[in-house]
């Protein structure tokens, strides 16, 4: 077969490698023990910016132990990774619902996370609006680690690999809240995952199958007005036709406006192949059946997003496609990166 490739495909080969090994090593660690995440020029400014949390290589590796260390719940058994696995682009390991403290199962599906510098409101209802506050909920819902701020200080204040590593990130004897929170947030907001076969094609480092190619006009035509490109969420609301009476109202338990029952934050469709089940209570076993709801299955409910309301439709080739394109957003390279490893 190789006989046949053309002088152009070798050249393109070459610059490719070319590029995959300048890229290779993204992240540059200053001797000042500052550093930085370069991210691809088509990404947008993120949101959270690390202004008052300036980003040092301790405190990146702080955060990831404390990611990784069930002592941040009340019976020392559950860590933020019991419910966010690396190799599921951190969301659960492919349950509908995530398993806290005492065996609690908790009400909602765990969200995969990433890219979280570009939101502007996390929880599926959007009910917490900083990156640096987020960790108080998971720590404190009884469902979840079950344990009280000044308990978590007190423990981490007792340890003496915390007290080092947060004096020689943070400058202070003594640990408080803020610093823990700064810590979670160095590493959750440096989640970093732009290095999927979508990006690679934009990067111009390699190209389409034809079906993934049709897969992605199929997405531009009916998807990317809500899962926007190149986050492929634009952060807004919406209620996409699943329900007609609300288990969970969603966006309404934080605005308590009528118009906002069983509307959700819409969720990014990068590693969407990893993440399943699917939707904010994983109703939906595989995208196949995610395909299907979009095609066949919306309900015409008053709340339901005006851009949803006019008929899908698609056939089985053309499911097909859109699945194969919704598959280019896996990032292999995200789910193995060794800098989010355990430690
Ligand atoms: C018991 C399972 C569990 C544990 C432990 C847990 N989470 Fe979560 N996480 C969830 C669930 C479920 C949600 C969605 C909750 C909702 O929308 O109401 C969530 C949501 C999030 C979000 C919001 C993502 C988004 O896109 O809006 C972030 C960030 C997050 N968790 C980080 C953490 C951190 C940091 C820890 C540890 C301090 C942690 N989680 C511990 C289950 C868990
Ligand atoms: C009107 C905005 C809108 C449009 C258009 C839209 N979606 Fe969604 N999508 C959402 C919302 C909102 C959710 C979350 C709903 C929930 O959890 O209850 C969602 C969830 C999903 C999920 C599950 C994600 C997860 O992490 O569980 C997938 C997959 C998905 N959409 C694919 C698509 C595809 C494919 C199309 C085009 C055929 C599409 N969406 C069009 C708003 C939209």
């Amino acid at each position: 077969m190789y006989r046949y490739v053309s002088m152009k495909g070798i050249v393109l080969l070459f610059l490719s490698l070319v590029i995959f090994s300048c890229n290779k090593d993204e992240t540059t660690i200053p001797s000042d023990n500052t550093f930085k995440f370069e991210t691809p020029s088509y990404i947008p400014k993120p949101i959270y910016e690390f202004t008052n949390n300036p980003l040092t290589q301790n405190g990146f590796e702080l955060g990831k132990l404390l990611f990784y260390d069930p002592i941040l719940s009340s019976d020392s058994s559950i860590s933020c990774a019991s419910c966010h696995f690396q190799s599921h682009a951190f969301a659960d390991q492919n349950l509908a619902f995530s398993k806290g403290v005492n065996n609690l199962i908790g009400k909602r599906n765990s969200p995969a996370l990433f890219n979280l510098s570009w939101n502007s409101s996390f929880m599926w209802d959007g009910g917490i609006n900083h990156i640096e506050t987020m960790p108080l909920a998971p720590i404190t819902n009884h469902l979840e680690m079950n344990e009280n701020m000044m308990h978590v200080i007190e423990k981490l204040n007792r340890n003496k690999t915390y007290r080092e590593k947060f004096k020689t990130t943070f400058k202070i004897d003594s640990i408080n809240d803020q610093k823990l929170f700064y810590a979670l947030a160095q590493f959750i907001g440096n989640l970093q995952s732009f290095s999927s076969k979508y990006d690679k094609v934009r990067q111009v480092k390699t190209l389409y199958s034809s079906e993934e190619n049709n897969g992605y006009m199929l997405f531009k035509k009916h998807c990317q007005q809500c899962h926007t490109e190149p986050l492929f969420s634009n952060f807004e609301f919406a209620n996409n036709g699943i329900d007609s009476i609300y288990a969970d109202k969603g966006r309404y338990l934080i605005t308590l406006d009528p118009n906002d029952e069983g509307k959700f934050k819409i969720p990014s469709l990068r590693n969407i192949a990893l993440t399943f089940p699917y939707m904010h209570d994983g109703r939906f076993s595989t995208l196949e059946k995610v395909i299907e709801h979009y095609s066949e299955n919306i309900l015409q409910v008053p709340n339901l997003d005006t851009r949803l309301r006019k008929k899908i439709q698609l056939n089985a080739k053309e499911k097909q496609e859109l699945q194969a394109f919704l598959n280019t957003l896996t990032d292999f390279e995200f789910i193995q990166n060794k800098i989010y490893n355990k430690p």
